[in-house]
């Protein structure tokens, strides 16, 4: 889309603006677990915050960013300039469950729900692609709930095969 922009950033580039929307964005997310998570915790729905939130603030971020490894984009609506989407990456070095390092992990791709359909989150992927290939890094991984069908039609019609499975038991 024409007024949208997608950049990568740095921890000098942070402002309080963009980091309020990285978390309303994320809260976005999580939205689409709560039902899983209340049945799984026990945890009543009404006003709950989840508390990992609340560490993410400036110096949070900061300190991910000064990592290298660390890659985060965010969509800028250009006209007004609110953040409506973000990709945070992290390549990994260590060896696991058959993947070889080096491996970018993508962590979350967000795109705000006024915003989904229009080739964002595709653009987001192809970003995180593109400086994978840059990095001689051949392997893409990422983990996404079962539930969430959404995201796993996105991530297969990227490409994306499922390796394993992970499994659990509510007791
Ligand atoms: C998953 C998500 C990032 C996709 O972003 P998006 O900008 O809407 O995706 P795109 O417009 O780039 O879609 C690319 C392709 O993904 C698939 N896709 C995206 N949304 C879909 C939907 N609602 N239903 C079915 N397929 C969908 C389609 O194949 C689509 O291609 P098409 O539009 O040509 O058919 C977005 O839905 C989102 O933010 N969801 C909540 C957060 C989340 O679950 N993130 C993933 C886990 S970290």
């Amino acid at each position: 889309m024409r007024n949208l922009e997608i950049r990568k950033i740095t921890s000098s580039e942070l402002t309080d603006e963009i980091i309020h929307s990285l978390v309303d964005l994320e809260k976005q997310y999580i939205g689409i677990l709560k039902d899983f998570l209340w049945d799984m915790y026990d945890v009543n729905a009404e006003g709950y915050e989840f508390p990992e939130l609340s560490l993410k603030n400036k110096e949070y971020y900061q300190r991910v960013l000064c990592n290298p490894d660390v890659l985060l984009y965010i969509v800028t609506d250009k006209e007004t300039q609110k953040t409506v989407g973000y990709a945070y990456a992290q390549v990994r070095h260590n060896y696991d469950d058959l993947v070889r390092p080096p491996v970018m992990e993508i962590c979350e791709i967000v795109v705000d729900i006024g915003y989904r359909r229009k080739g964002m989150g595709k653009l987001l992927a192809e970003r995180l692609e593109r400086d994978a290939r840059e990095r001689n890094i051949r392997l893409i991984q990422l983990a996404v709930h079962e539930f969430n069908t959404i995201a796993k039609e996105f991530y297969v019609k990227r490409g994306f095969t499922t390796l394993m499975r992970k499994m659990i038991k509510k007791l």
